[in-house]
C-alpha cells in the first residue's frame, strides 16, 4: 500500500514504467527471489486486492508495470519442489535437475553464485539437486516441456490481470548444457560456461515469445550475466522475436579485481567509457540498450562512481546526466533520484543479503581475506547498500515504516530525503525531473547515434549524440577537481544551447572550464 501512496511521486518524477522487485509469496531466503507461489502476493507486502488496486492506480496515471519473472529457479518451499523431492517417481521429479552422486560426491564441480557447491544432497532419495543460487533456490529443468508450459501459463496469468511485461531474472541461465560437464575453472564461479547463454536459450526465448509475449503489447528486459554485445544482439535484435532489452553486467565489472567482486578497487573510468561505448555503438540500429548504474544488486552509484561526501550533490547529478543522455532505456533505482548513499555495516550480523553473508564465511574462514577487509569490501560493494529503507523524510525510519524495517535506515536520512529535496529547487530530485524531461522533449536523446570523444581521458567522459544535422555534446567531469577541456569547434561556432548543467550557466568557449563533477549538455540544431 506504500507503493499506492507514492504513485503520484513516481509520475511526477517522470517515470513511465515501474519495475517491481518480486512481490510473490516467498520464504525470503534471497529477498523474494525464492518464490514459493507464483500466483500469490507475499504476506508482508499485502493482498491480491491491494495489488490490483496498485495496478489500477499505475494505469490510471498512464504508467506501466513490469513484474519480476523469476523462473530459472523456485523456492524449495514451492509446491512443485516439495512434490519433486518426495520420491524419484513423483510426476514433478523432472521439474528440477536431479543427479546421482559421482564417486560419493557432487555430480560435477559447479559452484554457486552464493558460494560453495551448486549441488545439494537430498537424503530422502539419495540424489543431488542443482541450485545455481542458494540451496533454497533449486533450478527448474527447462529441458522439460511441461515446466516451460507451466511458466508460460503463469506469465499469461499476470498479463491477463493487466501487467505490462517482465524483467526476467537471470534470463541467460535457463539452458544448461546436456550432460552437465565439469567446469574448466578451478576458482570463482566454476561451470558457468555450461549454462551462461546455454545451447537452447534462444530457442526457449523464441518459444516464450511465440506462445506468450507476442500475444500481448508488453515490454521485456532480460537480466543477462556474462553476455557480450554479440549475444545481446541475439537476445534483443529487432528481427529476433526474443526480448526488448537485456541488462548487461560488463560495466559493473570496472571495479572488480580479475572478475572478483570483493575488493575496494576504484572504478576505472577509461574502462567504463570503453564498455559503455561498445554497447552504445554495437546495438545502435539493431537492438536496444538498458541503461543503469544502480539496482537492488549493486551498491549506491554516488558512493561508487561519484563522491558521497563533499561533492555528493554535484556528482549524483553528473552521473544522472552521463547515463540518461545515452541511447537506451534508463532505469532509476529507488532513492537514486535523491542521491541515496552506501550504508555503513559494522559487522556481518548487520547484513541481510545471502550473497554477502555466504561470501564473508567463504573468504574469511580459510584466511583468503581478513574479516576487516571483507567488511570493507561488503560496505563498498554489497547488495544491502541498495536495500535500506527508502528515505522519504527526516522522521523515524525516514518515514518508510512505523514498524521494524528488515535493514536499519541509513543515518544519512536526516539530510538525504524526499521531503527536504521537494523544497529545494536545486536538489538532486528536481534535477532528475529535468533530466528525465529532456528525453521526452528531445527525440535526439532517444534516437541519436553515439560517438565517444577523448577515449583515453581518465577524468572526463565526453560524448556526442547525432541525429541527421542535429547534435548533442555531453561533457561529464568525473574528478573532484576543476578540469579544462577543449571541445569540438562547431559547438562554439554554432553557439550551442546549454540544455542542462549542474552548475550555474557560463558562456560556451573553445575550452570549457569544468568545475568538480560538473556535467553539461549542449545542443545544436544543425
Ligand atoms: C538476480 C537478482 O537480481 C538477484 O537479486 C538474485 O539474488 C538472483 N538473480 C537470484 O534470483
Amino acid at each position: 500500500r506504500g507503493v499506492i501512496e507514492k504513485l503520484d511521486y513516481l509520475k511526477e518524477l517522470g517515470v513511465d514504467v515501474i519495475w517491481m522487485s518480486p512481490c510473490y509469496k516467498s520464504p525470503n531466503d534471497d529477498n523474494g527471489y525464492d518464490i514459493s507461489d507464483y500466483r500469490a502476493i507475499m504476506d508482508e507486502f499485502g493482498t491480491m486486492e491491494d495489488f490490483r488496486e496498485m495496478l489500477e492506480g499505475i494505469h490510471s496515471r498512464d504508467m506501466k508495470l513490469l513484474m519480476d519473472l523469476v523462473v530459472n529457479h523456485t523456492s524449495d518451499e514451492h509446491r512443485w519442489f516439495v512434490e519433486s523431492r518426495s520420491s524419484k517417481d513423483n510426476p514433478y521429479r523432472d521439474y528440477y535437475i536431479w543427479r546421482d552422486p559421482k564417486d560419493g560426491k557432487e555430480p560435477n564441480n559447479w559452484t554457486s553464485y552464493f558460494s560453495g557447491p551448486a549441488w545439494q544432497y537430498d537424503e530422502k532419495t539419495g540424489q543431488y539437486y542443482l541450485h545455481l543460487f542458494s540451496k533454497k533456490q533449486p533450478d527448474l529443468n527447462w529441458e522439460n516441456e511441461t515446466v516451460r508450459r507451466e511458466v508460460y501459463d503463469m506469465m499469461k496469468f499476470w498479463l491477463g490481470i493487466g501487467c505490462d511485461g517482465f524483467r526476467m531474472d537471470v534470463a541467460s541461465l535457463y539452458s544448461k548444457t546436456p550432460g552437465l560437464p565439469d567446469g574448466k575453472g578451478t576458482t570463482g564461479l566454476i561451470g558457468h560456461e555450461y549454462y551462461q547463454n546455454g545451447p537452447r536459450i534462444h530457442e526457449f526465448l523464441r518459444e516464450m515469445n511465440r506462445e506468450v509475449l507476442s500475444k500481448y503489447d508488453v515490454i521485456t528486459v532480460g537480466e543477462a550475466p556474462c553476455t557480450s554485445v554479440e549475444d545481446a544482439i541475439k537476445y534483443t535484435g529487432f528481427d529476433r522475436q526474443e526480448l526488448n532489452m537485456v541488462f548487461t553486467f560488463e560495466h559493473m565489472d570496472v571495479d572488480s579485481d580479475n572478475g572478483l567482486k570483493w575488493t575496494d578497487k576504484k572504478p576505472d573510468l577509461v574502462e567504463l567509457k570503453r564498455v559503455f561505448s561498445k554497447w552504445q555503438t554495437g546495438l545502435n540500429g539493431v537492438g536496444w540498450n538498458s541503461l543503469y548504474l544502480n539496482n537492488h544488486d549493486q551498491p549506491r552509484m554516488v558512493s561508487r562512481f561519484g563522491d558521497d561526501g563533499k561533492y555528493w550533490k554535484e556528482s549524483a547529478k553528473m552521473l544522472a546526466v552521463c547515463l540518461h543522455m545515452m541511447q537506451g532505456t534508463p532505469y532509476v533505482y529507488q532513492g537514486e533520484e535523491i542521491g541515496m548513499k552506501n550504508m555503513v555495516f559494522h559487522n556481518i550480523e548487520e547484513c541481510n543479503d545471502i550473497e554477502a553473508i555466504n561470501a564473508y564465511k567463504e573468504y574469511t574462514s580459510d584466511g583468503r581475506i581478513a574479516p576487516e577487509d571483507m567488511m570493507r569490501y561488503i560496505n563498498r560493494k554489497g547488495r544491502d547498500n541498495a536495500r535500506t529503507p527508502m528515505q522519504w523524510n527526516a522522521e523515524k525510519n525516514a518515514g518508510f515504516t512505523t514498524g521494524t524495517p528488515w535493514l536499519k535506515t541509513n543515518p544519512c536520512y536526516t539530510e538525504v530525503n524526499v521531503a527536504a529535496q521537494e523544497e529545494d529547487p536545486d536538489s538532486i530530485l528536481n534535477f532528475y525531473r529535468k533530466v528525465i524531461r529532456l528525453r521526452k522533449d528531445y527525440p535526439i536523446v532517444v534516437y541519436g547515434s553515439y560517438e565517444l570523444l577523448y577515449p583515453e581521458h581518465d577524468k572526463i567522459y565526453a560524448y556526442e549524440r547525432i541525429l541527421g544535422q542535429e547534435k548533442l555534446l555531453i561533457v561529464c567531469n568525473f574528478a573532484g577537481e576543476a578540469m579544462d577541456l577543449e571541445i569540438p569547434a562547431e559547438f562554439v561556432e554554432k553557439s550551442a544551447k546549454l540544455l542542462i548543467s549542474n552548475y550555474p550557466e557560463t558562456k560556451i568557449t573553445d575550452t570549457l572550464h569544468l568545475q568538480p563533477y560538473e556535467a553539461r549538455v549542449y545542443h545544436i540544431e544543425g
